[in-house]
């Protein structure tokens, strides 16, 4: 059939020069030329139409710049507008997010702060996520956990999603924080985050701390659980009942040793943009809640907590050599942490 056809059309094809009529048969393919141009010209425009709209609507939809006119100038570096692969901003997409990072020592109070912060709707602190040791083994590893972080794309408990206003971690100077401390500054100058340093100013209630939190992980004195954080004062009560002894020996080096990482820290860091924060400071007064949520450019709510403090009173009744330590840090540049105290 399809031969035939071929046939068919060779043989008129043929014939019709051998019937002389030309005229006819040149009418015939101009009209079947004018046809066929027709037909093209309109599959071709119809096609390039709709590619110039459906880019359009691509511009419109996912790459639509948010309105950053009203953010002061100085605001700029800071300010992001995330596009989290795991989720939708929606209605929030334009909210400015602001990246933050508190930086910290163990048994500092950053655990508290960090539910502080977290009980704020636009907030998201998610947490010592560089505790897990492959997550900070080299720069790039840091790089891409900080990036998924600040795009909003690591889902912790912590996470508010679509209207964050300001995202961060806890990290604490030893968890390689110090050692890629050249490669993390840049990281931070060039993306706009802000440090928020959180210390204790009487070091050796943090030793105590320690001592105390270190000894109850294997000793788990609340009905075999070992806990760094309570919500009960019964709890705190049966954790601070553990009285550590502390090596006089070394009692010295160790609080020098902690100075001066906290000092070298602030040196380091001290072009980034940031605040300094003492945790007893907050506890005195937590006007300096308001100072953080300022810093953090989010507005002003009341910030609560369900942790308790678990040493609380003076120093001495929570160690078991008293006299000890007080013989050695009298007449030390340490002196003054034996009697400050704070009521809560
Ligand atoms: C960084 O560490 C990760 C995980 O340990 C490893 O897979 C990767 O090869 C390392 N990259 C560099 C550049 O060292
Ligand atoms: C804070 O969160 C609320 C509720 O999700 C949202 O309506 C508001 O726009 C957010 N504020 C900022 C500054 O992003
Ligand atoms: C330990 O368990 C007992 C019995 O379940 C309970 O009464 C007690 O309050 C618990 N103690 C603590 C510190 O959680
Ligand atoms: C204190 O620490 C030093 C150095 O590690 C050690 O030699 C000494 O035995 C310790 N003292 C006590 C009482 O544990
Ligand atoms: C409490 O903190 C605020 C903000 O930092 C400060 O202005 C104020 O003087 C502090 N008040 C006291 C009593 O220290």
């Amino acid at each position: 059939m399809a031969d035939d056809l071929c046939l068919f059309a060779k043989d008129s094809l043929n014939l019709k020069p051998q019937k002389k009529n030309p005229l006819v048969l040149r009418m015939v393919v101009l009209i079947f030329a004018m046809v066929c141009g027709v037909y093209i010209c309109s599959v071709c425009l119809k096609q390039i139409g709709g590619k110039t709209t459906e880019r359009l609507l691509n511009v419109q939809v996912l790459e639509r710049p948010c309105d950053a006119t009203n953010i002061e100038p100085s605001e700029k570096p800071y300010v992001h507008f995330p596009k989290p692969k795991t989720f939708s901003r929606d209605e929030c997409a334009c909210n400015p997010v602001r990246y933050f990072a508190i930086l910290s020592t163990q048994r500092s109070g950053s655990g508290w702060f960090e539910t502080l912060l977290n009980s704020h709707i636009n907030i998201s602190s998610n947490g010592e996520i560089f505790s897990v040791k492959v997550r900070r083994s080299n720069m790039s590893t840091i790089v891409e956990t900080l990036d998924k972080l600040y795009n909003l794309d690591w889902l912790t408990s912590a996470s508010k999603n679509e209207c964050t206003a300001a995202v961060g971690l806890k990290w604490m100077l030893n968890q390689g924080l110090i050692q890629h401390h050249k490669e993390i500054i840049e990281y931070f100058n060039a993306k706009g985050v802000s440090a928020i340093f959180l210390f204790r100013r009487n070091l050796l209630r943090r030793m105590v701390s320690i001592l105390a939190n270190s000894y109850d992980q294997n000793a788990k004195l609340l009905n075999g659980t070992h806990k760094s954080h309570v919500h009960s004062p019964h709890e705190a009560a049966i954790l601070a009942s553990y009285k550590p002894t502390l090596n006089t020996t070394l009692l010295i080096p160790n609080l020098k040793q902690v100075d001066d990482l906290v000092t070298k820290s602030l040196e380091y860091f001290k072009s980034t943009r940031h605040i300094i924060l003492y945790y007893e400071d907050i506890i005195k007064n937590r006007t300096k809640l308001v100072d953080v949520q300022d810093f953090l450019r989010v507005p002003q709510r009341d910030l609560n907590s369900r942790q308790v403090k678990i040493h609380k009173g003076s120093l001495s009744s929570q160690v078991d050599n008293w006299e000890d330590i007080k013989k050695t840090l009298k007449g030390t540049h340490y002196e003054s942490f034996l009697y400050e105290d704070y009521k809560l």
